[in-house]
């Protein structure tokens, strides 16, 4: 009889990927109480003799982290399409292979952007608080208007999947779609969608700018003071990416001047801690990280994350295996 490899996971799952994890391996799962913070990864790793380790991108694992990490562990698999929180070249210098799950994430993630986009235009967080504090008077005439999204331009950075998603959502809403990206996308995909070769004319255009890159060392506070100044005064601005990609304290004060309107985030840099500016800013429509929190897309993740791991112990290779420096 076969030994089935043993699968740690750092957070718990949705239940039909643990059904599956332990339908394969011998998994040991984390409790929703108990998650497995990465200052104890290394232990863990080493009691249960793990080969496999599923993590989230709430586990920072650094170059220090991977060093600790016995040498059982074979293959790292991150529960996200993001992967900035893992360093894959030290892994990789391990001989420790890590995937991520793209493509799954790509429909709910931009139903949260635009659900970010008309909160944020229509003020639904100061609508939401005035209703539940029972403070609401009585409709008038000037009370919480918003900015219109009809026949504004949506300013997209970075037209990847994600980007495409959140563009055929838009048009419904009658916004004129531009967007900036590495390279210019066929009209068969882009569409009517207009291209700007440098992100600095997208956002001299963008009413509405929606942020869709991965945080790099090149992108860390991409959207600084010089550049939120390029946008149309009293722009939207959203973010579902990450929130290294923004500088806080630069998008604090537009909020504040009014040079951007109203701000819908669902990424923060430094989560699960956020500036507590943005909480204290009426302008700003705020989730906690809800990009692919639907229960078909956290088990398509999950799923993902298996079928990496099933390829490598199967002895191929993994379908998203990510490679250092991609
Ligand atoms: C990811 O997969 O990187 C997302 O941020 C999780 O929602």
């Amino acid at each position: 009889m076969t030994v089935k490899p043993v699968l740690i996971a750092t957070r718990a799952l949705p239940v039909a990927v643990e059904a599956r994890a332990n339908r394969t391996y011998q998994f040991h799962a984390a409790p929703e109480t108990e998650p497995v913070p990465v200052s104890i990864l290394a232990a863990r790793t080493r009691e249960t003799g793990a080969r496999g380790v599923i993590i989230t991108p709430t586990d920072r694992v650094d170059a220090t982290v991977v060093a600790a990490l016995p040498d059982t562990v074979a293959v790292i698999a991150t529960f996200s399409v993001g992967y900035e929180h893992v360093d894959v070249a030290a892994a990789e210098a391990r001989g420790i292979l890590v995937t991520n799950t793209p493509g799954v994430l790509t429909e709910a993630t931009a139903d949260i952007a635009l659900l970010l986009l008309l909160g944020a235009a229509r003020r639904a967080s100061e609508g939401e608080r005035m209703m539940r504090a029972g403070a609401w008077t009585g409709w008038t005439p000037t009370q919480l208007m918003g900015t219109h999204l009809n026949g504004k331009r949506l300013g997209i950075l970075g037209m990847g999947r994600i980007g495409l998603a959140l563009a055929h959502r838009a048009r419904a809403l009658g916004m004129e779609i531009h967007y900036h990206n590495r390279s210019e996308l066929d009209r068969s995909e882009a569409g009517d969608a207009r291209y700007h070769a440098r992100p600095e004319d997208l956002l001299a255009v963008a009413d509405a700018l929606s942020l869709h890159f991965p945080a790099t060392p090149q992108t860390l506070k991409f959207l600084n003071t010089e550049r939120l100044s390029l946008l149309p005064r009293g722009a939207i601005v959203v973010n579902t990416a990450r929130g290294a990609v923004v500088d806080d304290e630069a998008l604090i004060a537009a909020l504040k001047s009014g040079q951007v309107a109203a701000a819908g985030l669902d990424v923060y840099d430094g989560e699960p801690k956020a500036n507590p500016a943005y909480a204290s800013l009426p302008n700003t429509f705020l989730l906690p990280h809800l990009g692919s929190a639907t229960v078909e897309t956290r088990e398509a993740m999950g799923f993902k994350a298996l079928d990496n791991l099933d390829a490598y112990f199967e002895g191929r290779t993994p379908p998203n295996r990510i490679l250092p420096n991609t």
